[in-house]
């Protein structure tokens, strides 16, 4: 069984967002029950890299906390785009008279 040293409070989950795991556990607290429900209170999963590097240890702390299997934790769905993508790069092939 994981213990609460290796999720200490000031460790950072989600570093796109810079979300700590006491910030996790308050999400917790405050009635999140899946990654989905860690996500819309905190925006952890929400950044660039959409969840991929996070989502596994948002996983393993709802798990802990809750006393859950990882089955029942969900997933959080990607949303397009899954990178940043410049403006400039979206509007190529667009010329002046299409506008
Ligand atoms: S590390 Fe959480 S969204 Fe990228």
């Amino acid at each position: 069984m994981m213990s609460r040293e290796k999720f200490p409070d000031d460790m950072l989950v989600c570093r796109c967002e810079e979300i700590t795991a006491g910030e996790i556990r308050q999400a917790i607290r405050e009635g999140a029950r899946d990654v989905t429900g860690v996500k819309r209170r905190v925006r952890a999963g929400m950044g660039p890299c959409q969840g991929r590097t996070c989502e596994k240890l948002v996983q393993q702390i709802l798990c802990q906390e809750l006393r859950i299997d990882p089955r029942q934790t969900g997933r959080s769905t990607a949303r397009p785009p899954v990178r940043p993508v410049p403006f400039g790069e979206l509007a190529e092939g667009v010329s002046k008279n299409d506008l």
